[in-house]
């Protein structure tokens, strides 16, 4: 396997990676910072220049995050060559080697070869993606009989520096009426054949103090990308979506389908047999986060149904938690999280005094809010099944939307007694009001993805408990550095 730092040099050999957290501190546990050392030129000037080679690439983005790093993983295993790109704007390069190292244990526990995993530390709205997208592309001349393509898309689709002699000489119409001789074009074919977009910021509450910074990397970024994306001809795209695009729909207490948000009209057949017909829009979105995933659903529909060709799948997370069971991969933010699983982690380790619950008054067994926590890696395999969906022609339109949840609700008093449970260790609470925009029962319905992904959330909330303390227990033990989470 390759792994390339955003120096362009080599990481360390796979070999030197162990499971063993306080084996390699350096390599687990210390935090890169931001850094932006990749400029244009390094693209090609890249030792590891794959545009020689003809290996089908996934291109994750924002694949060090939470979910991105486990789904890098699950590619990796499903056998899928990598390139990811993120910025390490909410993430740390030490995520890559533990990605790398869980992948080389599997791999040599098989006997088989690894496949290939690029990293570039990149802004995804950076110019340099250009560059990047370019260097995974393949050209080659062709007849111009073969290739529909007008010559000034193909003209555009050149590389700098492509000697234009060729084209220019069939531009001139020498060649126009010789049959025998067809006029030659140049081919682009890129070897990405699939990206998952997860690069985005996801703090609800940070959102509503910083909207244009959440529009901007979440919706024009995402714009500009697909952009891209569409000049190099890729055209099979996975979106992280979130439950949240339900907004008052959530409120309703039964499990969530995925026609109670759609972006054209549409017509399902309910439960009880009655067809029945969805308008387009959403009630009750409380934040420019959850506002700026729906935006980027319906783009993407609008963008589907002005071009078929497309195979877009944006999928609806639920409550991700937990963490790869190996105990060096979990949720490891930049930022301060709010979200309930790594705000528990930091009372079990002793950094934070107690735990909030906001609302104990909703309508649910012990009064605290219902949730559907699936576990990270189930929802990692999520996207694989996705891609593998979408290339074997089983996504029904080129736009779909998918619940990622396990079908079923637990209370926020639930998974605190689950992880006292695992941990061994009292959690102390405060019960604290309900905070604006909360709900109290968010479940999936998941039929969907059952029958047309072909994918089912397998591990329990007791699962979830085991890896989350064996992920948290690991980072509390003694070490020489100050990135500590205790
Ligand atoms: N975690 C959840 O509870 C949850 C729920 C629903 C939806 N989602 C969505 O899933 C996606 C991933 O969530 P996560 O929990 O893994 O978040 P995360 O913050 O851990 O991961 C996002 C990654 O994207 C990177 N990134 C952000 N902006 C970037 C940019 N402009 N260019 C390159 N990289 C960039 C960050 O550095 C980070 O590594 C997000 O789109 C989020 O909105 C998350």
């Amino acid at each position: 396997m390759d792994v390339l730092s955003s120096s362009g040099t080599a990481s360390p050999s796979p070999s030197t990676f162990s499971l063993s957290v306080s084996d390699t501190p350096g390599a687990v546990n210390t935090p890169d910072t931001t850094r932006s050392l990749l400029f244009d030129d390094d693209v090609a000037a890249d030792p590891l220049d794959i545009a020689t080679t003809n290996t089908p690439f996934i291109m994750v983005v924002g694949g060090l995050g939470y979910i991105g790093s486990h789904t890098v993983l699950e590619l990796l295993k499903a056998n899928y060559n990598v390139l990811v790109i993120d910025d390490l704007s909410n993430s740390y390069e030490s995520v890559l080697h533990r990605v790398k190292a869980i992948a080389t244990e599997h791999f040599a526990s098989q006997d088989r070869s690894m496949p290939a995993l690029h990293f570039r530390q990149l802004d995804y709205r950076s110019a340099c993606m250009r560059s990047v997208l370019a260097s995974y592309s393949s050209y080659s001349i062709g007849a111009k009989s073969d290739v529909p393509t007008p010559m000034e898309d193909v003209v555009r689709a050149l590389p700098r520096g492509f000697p234009f002699s060729a084209l220019q000489r069939t531009d001139s119409g020498i060649d126009m009426d010789d049959d025998a001789s067809p006029e030659p074009v140049l081919r682009r074919e890129s070897r990405i054949t699939g990206v998952i977009h997860f690069a985005a910021y996801k703090s609800v509450e940070e959102s509503i103090r910083q909207p244009l910074r959440y529009y901007s990397n979440n919706v024009c970024g995402m714009v500009d990308f697909l952009s891209l994306l569409e000049e190099f001809g890729i055209k099979n795209f996975v979106f992280s979506s979130s439950a949240t695009v339900y907004g008052e729909g959530a409120n309703c207490g039964v499990p969530l389908r995925e026609e109670l948000c759609v972006h054209h009209p549409e017509t399902f057949v309910d439960s009880d047999g009655t067809e029945r017909q969805v308008i387009p829009g959403v009630l009750g979105l409380t934040s420019p986060y959850g506002r700026s995933k729906f935006m980027c659903e319906s783009i993407l529909a609008d963008i589907a149904r002005s071009d078929p060709t497309w195979s877009i799948t944006a999928l609806r997370y639920f409550n991700p938690v937990g963490c790869h069971e190996s105990g060096i991969l979990g949720e490891d933010p930049r930022q301060k999280p709010s979200n309930l699983i790594p705000v528990v982690a930091t009372v079990l380790t002793g950094t934070k005094p107690v735990l909030d619950i906001f609302g104990t008054d909703w309508n649910t067994p012990d009064g605290t809010a219902v949730r559907d926590f699936i576990h990270v890696v189930d929802l990692a395999r999520g996207h694989i099944a996705a891609l593998a969906a979408s290339a074997a022609g089983r996504v029904k339109a080129p736009f779909r939307t998918y619940n990622l949840g396990t079908g079923r609700g637990h209370t926020v008093r639930e998974v605190v007694t689950s992880l006292q449970a695992t941990a061994g260790r009292t959690i102390p609470v405060r019960e604290v009001g309900r905070r604006a925009g909360d709900v109290g029962f968010c479940v999936a319905e998941v039929g969907r993805a059952e029958t047309e992904l072909s994918w089912r959330a397998e591990k329990t909330l007791a699962d979830c408990s085991v890896d989350v303390w064996n992920f948290t227990k690991g980072r509390c033990q003694p070490q020489s550095h100050d990135d500590m989470v205790c």
